[in-house]
């Protein structure tokens, strides 16, 4: 997909989704480019009524949040969230994702698990046959444990390297001052959910971008002007 159609599919998918968001409950928002479109169609709809509160999984989104007007919140005010729109470097058939791209991981984790709905934004070109496909999966880590939990992914057949900030040889760091691990998943079959069993029993691991059986939609933008929804079990267009 070329950059420019992959833009207007994430805007596209963007304008529908903020449409199921009810203004007078808490919203939680994910991270990356797909919820920046979230943001600005959020402000376009309630440029004249007030909008949602807002708890944001990154402290990038919260700034250009911020900068559009939009009310934010934190996990001191908010409980749980009806909620959450985010999106997904890959998604699989059984709507398992893969995430952290954006090295958000652990606090979009933990928002979609404080909401009693994960809707999930993704351009067709995210649909993979099988978890791994394009990407690796990222694992943050306690900077501390990084060279342990590198060894025990390696044992679990995963090669990892550390990831890096661009064009720079210091590694990456997380909003959360951890180091993110990016691991090749095995080219053969294996399980997504003894995988991430096994790296969360791991010391120093905090979280996996494994997100399985969390999706509770999937919002596709497939071609220009039709959006699909997928859900478990179920296909069908809006
Ligand atoms: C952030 O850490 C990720 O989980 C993102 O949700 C994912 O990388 C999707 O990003 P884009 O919306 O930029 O494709």
């Amino acid at each position: 997909m070329e950059p420019e159609a992959q833009e207007a599919a994430k805007q596209e998918v963007a304008e529908a989704a903020v449409q199921k968001v009810d203004p007078g409950r808490p919203l939680a928002l994910g991270s990356g480019s797909t919820v920046l479109w979230v943001a600005r169609a959020l402000a376009r709809r309630f440029a004249s009524s007030p909008p949602p509160p807002l708890v944001v999984a990154s402290r990038g989104v919260e700034e250009v949040c911020r900068q559009l007007g939009l009310p934010l919140s934190s996990l001191e005010e908010v409980q749980e969230f009806p909620l959450m729109l985010d999106g997904a470097d890959e998604v699989d058939p059984h709507l398992d994702l893969l995430k952290g791209g954006g090295g958000a991981l652990f606090r979009e984790k933990l928002l979609a698990r404080m909401s009693r709905e994960l809707v999930i934004l993704v351009d067709a070109s995210k649909r993979v046959p099988r978890l791994g496909t394009r990407h690796p999966l990222p694992v943050e880590v306690v900077p501390f444990a990084r060279p342990y939990v590198q060894k025990r992914m390696q044992a679990l057949g995963l090669s990892a390297s550390v990831r890096h900030r661009p064009e720079s040889s210091q590694p990456y760091r997380t909003d959360n001052g951890n180091v993110i691990l990016d691991g090749r998943l095995p080219e053969g079959p294996f399980d997504p959910r003894e995988l991430d069993r096994a790296l969360h029993e791991i010391p120093g691991v905090v979280e996996t971008g494994f997100f399985l059986g969390m999706a509770t939609e999937v919002l596709v933008a497939a071609t220009p002007g039709n959006l699909e929804t997928l859900r478990r079990g179920k296909e069908s267009e809006i």
